[in-house]
């Protein structure tokens, strides 16, 4: 474990970076966002790909938008014209994509300074999100928690709110099992038998689709571009896929595998969704290294209650009520196969 200052905040705050290390996984992630920077993995020749997309520098983090890595709160993805309805109050959140609320608000997690703390193989960040942060109810104490054990980089959230509230917390790496370059070549398998139809603006319009006979349909692994240009008017309202997958509650919830690397990524959740976003509104965004990241070159794969849940029958409400704890967890794990 090594800690070691990555830079000041423009309000003029230290940022630290904290690196974690197993036999066959190196993590580094910082206390803004609580945002993964780096994840090294080793291809089937031996030698170290960084599996996520990030940047080198903290102007960058506060400047530049995307996510990269962060932890994501209070509620993860859209909320239509940022109003929900609890308890039969109106609560009004921080409309910042359009007429929608997205990731959290303006000043989401992702754009916070987090407390980290740290013990041999974890790191944990933490920080109150005090009652009335970006129109959510409650002083939320939340912590999410970076571990490696082995191949697998465990992610669990905790948090409790003294007021019921709502929480999804999500993690928003974008992943590419080669370290640069699209993905389309990737291949992806992911439990679902169903997703949820998105309008123009990417928000669940509270329908549930069927994948079956639709580019949807990952049930058996295919490569991520076989069906993305097909003219299907889900693909097209979001310019690609960036939709909540209903997970059918077996491991694992997904599969990632570059055979160009020879990386495997499982992904395991507690969470009923994953949003599976082809990094659509990534263009010629400069990143680390003096990489630059264009459409299609990472995939998020975002476990979550589904989006918008609070508007839509029948979807399972990311309700956390006053002193009840919110646990949940997200491990990804990875496996390298010497030869194709
Ligand atoms: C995703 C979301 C996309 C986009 C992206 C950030 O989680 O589904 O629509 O907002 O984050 O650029």
């Amino acid at each position: 474990m090594q800690q070691t200052l990555f830079g000041t905040t423009r309000d003029g705050r230290q940022v630290h970076r904290y690196t974690l290390a197993s036999e066959n996984l190196r993590l580094q992630v910082l206390d803004y966002g609580a945002a993964i920077q780096t994840l090294l993995v080793k291809d089937k020749d031996g030698r170290w790909r960084d599996v996520v997309l990030g940047y080198d520098t903290m102007e960058e983090y506060e400047t530049r938008d995307g996510y990269f890595g962060a932890c994501i709160g209070r509620v993860g993805n859209r909320i239509g014209k940022g109003v929900a309805t609890l308890h039969g109050q109106t609560l009004v959140l921080a409309k910042n994509d359009g007429e929608n609320h997205l990731h959290g608000g303006n000043r989401g997690f992702d754009k916070q300074l987090w407390q980290g703390q740290t013990d041999g193989d974890f790191v944990r960040f933490s920080r109150l999100s005090p009652d009335g942060e970006e129109g959510y109810p409650g002083n939320l104490e939340v912590s999410v928690t970076y571990r490696l054990t082995g191949n697998a980089l465990q992610i669990t959230y905790d948090a409790l709110s003294d007021q019921d509230t709502l929480c999804s917390l999500t993690n928003h790496s974008y992943w590419n099992l080669n370290g640069e370059g699209s993905v389309l070549a990737h291949t992806l398998r992911v439990q679902a038998e169903a997703f949820l139809e998105n309008d123009a603006h990417c928000l669940p319009t509270g329908r549930i689709l069927p994948v079956e006979g639709t580019p949807f349909d990952f049930r058996s692994p295919k490569t991520l571009g076989r069906d993305i240009r097909e003219n299907d008017r889900n693909l097209q309202n979001c310019g690609g896929y960036d939709h909540n997958f209903c997970l059918s509650g077996k491991a694992p919830a997904a599969v990632l595998h570059s055979a160009q690397s020879g990386i495997t990524m499982e992904v395991e959740t507690t969470l009923p969704g994953m949003q599976v976003y082809s990094g659509n509104f990534l263009t010629r965004r400069r990143g680390k290294g003096g990489a630059v990241y264009n459409t299609r070159d990472a995939l998020c794969l975002e476990t979550q209650y589904y989006p918008n849940a609070m508007a839509c029958e029948g979807f399972l409400k990311p309700i956390l009520r006053a002193g009840e704890r919110y646990h949940q967890e997200t491990n990804y794990i990875f496996w390298t196969q010497a030869e194709e």
